[in-house]
């Protein structure tokens, strides 16, 4: 039996096509290995979305080889899939010939007959897939990330265009899957023992699927509003859903979750900037008035539902006095959490054609700056769930601590507390008696 070894980078669609790509291979008679020093073959599931992503993977590259070549083995075959493979294709091959083939993002399902073909002989070729074709929708069983979660992809693509980002180019226009299908999924993995699901995809809330067909009879604003309710009344106990796009996010989304207790009370909001003039040069399509009317209702519910974003530093033009505004924002929102990334030119986006006119070092004293002051007001938020009880998925064993259970809230908190494997799967309650950087600790109660 062949071995594989496959690494994903990146964000959760690319963790999820991987599980499907694992799912199909082990179906093929491949089996997954979490050894690299054992594999056959090495995939690598690449990202583009910064440039530091790409450079990550001819790192990778070069670490595989050489390790390969210290055992005293042969390279094992190597073959390069996801959004760099799809936009690079077979300029990948001019740059190292360590790599044997390229699978684009609509390819993937084809990964088996790639490995056959490069046993076969074959070298260096790559399968981009056409450009329209259907997106492989299943939902990964047998390889998952966790036994008790799953991703149900919804939506894929992306039609936003927003200047700094490579995405629509890697991944193509918006495609929805009709909500007959994504029910269907939901209450197989239901009878499956799933208790949380993760409706993902690009942008969730611009979920627009070309037929009625499963949500005839469901109150809501939004297609993505009905979808929700029926999704929560397949009965699942958990219904998560990422990222949330902020010019689509309708009120009636926040409705729903007060309506339904298993739809999360998590919202995933990127606001990219806290200037207005920023944002228009990103071509969001939201000012920061708009982003925080969003917030108003987000925070007016009565279920507390936590906030996440995503904040670039560094945008082509950022004055301080924009950067200024990015900080009065992060101050207003008091965000759970925040990814900050510092500007990448993506070739290829309108961006690019900006000047890149702030420096890298200023582009770090801004990350710093702003990390400094989420992880000051994160700490504030974190330090409220104290003494207060929340329920927790029982995960995993703690990494650390083996007497430790990690899970999350329903509002995407990670909670450890102390606890035996016979609970893993469970959703418990658990009292809050301490925070620290990232991680709530509390005791079963
Ligand atoms: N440079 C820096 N960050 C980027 N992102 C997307 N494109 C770029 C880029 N060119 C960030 C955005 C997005 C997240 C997934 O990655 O914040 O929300
Ligand atoms: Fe990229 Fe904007 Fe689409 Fe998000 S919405 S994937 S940032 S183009």
């Amino acid at each position: 039996m062949k071995k594989v070894y496959l690494e994903t980078f990146g964000c959760q669609m690319n963790v999820s096509d991987s599980e499907r790509v694992a799912t199909r291979l082990a179906a093929d008679g491949f089996e997954i290995t979490p050894d690299e020093a054992a594999a056959d073959v090495v995939l690598l599931n690449t990202c583009s979305v910064r440039e530091k992503a790409e450079h990550k993977l001819f790192t990778r590259i070069g670490q595989v080889g050489k390790a390969a070549a210290d055992r005293g083995d042969k390279k094992p075959l190597l073959g390069v899939l996801g959004c760099v493979a799809q936009l690079e294709g077979e300029t990948l091959f001019g740059k190292t010939p360590a790599i044997d083939f390229v699978l684009g993002t609509r390819a993937v399902g084809r990964v088996s007959e790639a490995i056959d073909k490069a046993f076969g002989g074959a070298n260096q070729f790559a399968d981009l897939g056409e450009r329209e074709a259907a997106y492989d929708w299943s939902v990964a069983d047998a390889q998952r990330h966790s036994p008790y979660i799953a991703f149900v992809p919804i939506i894929e693509g992306c039609n936003k265009f927003c200047t700094y980002c490579i995405v629509p180019f890697s991944r193509g226009r918006e495609k929805s899957l009709p909500a007959t299908e994504i029910v269907q999924h939901v209450l197989r993995l239901r009878r499956e023992g799933i208790r949380e699901v993760h409706l993902i995809g690009q942008n969730v809330n611009s979920y627009r699927p070309k037929t009625d067909d499963g949500l005839e009879n469901q109150p809501g604003a939004t297609p993505f509003s009905k979808l929700l309710r029926a999704v929560a009344a397949t009965g699942i106990e958990r219904v998560k859903f990422t990222t949330s796009f902020p010019r689509d996010f309708h009120p009636d989304i926040i409705e729903a979750i007060n309506e339904h207790e298993n739809l999360c009370n998590w919202v995933h909001l990127p606001v990219q900037s806290g200037s207005s003039r920023i944002l228009k040069l990103m071509r969001r399509g939201h000012t920061v008035e708009n982003y925080l009317e969003r917030i108003e209702r987000i925070k007016a519910s009565p279920r507390r539902i936590a906030l996440t974003t995503d904040i670039i530093v560094g945008f082509p033009g950022e004055t301080e006095a924009d950067f200024q505004a990015t900080l009065d924002l992060a101050e207003y929102c008091q965000f759970n959490s925040a990814y900050i990334f510092k500007y990448s030119p993506r070739p290829g986006t309108p961006a690019f054609e900006m000047p890149d006119d702030v420096s890298a070092a200023e582009k770090t004293e801004r990350f710093l700056r702003l990390d400094n002051l989420i992880r000051f007001h994160q700490q504030k938020v974190f330090r409220a769930y104290i003494n207060q009880t929340v329920e927790v998925l029982a995960e995993k064993i703690s990494e650390k601590h083996s007497n430790q259970i990690s899970g999350h809230t329903s509002c995407q908190m990670v909670v450890n507390f102390e606890g035996a494997a016979d609970l893993l799967g469970k959703i418990v309650k658990v009292r809050i008696l301490e925070s620290k950087a990232n991680t709530l600790y509390g005791k079963i109660c």
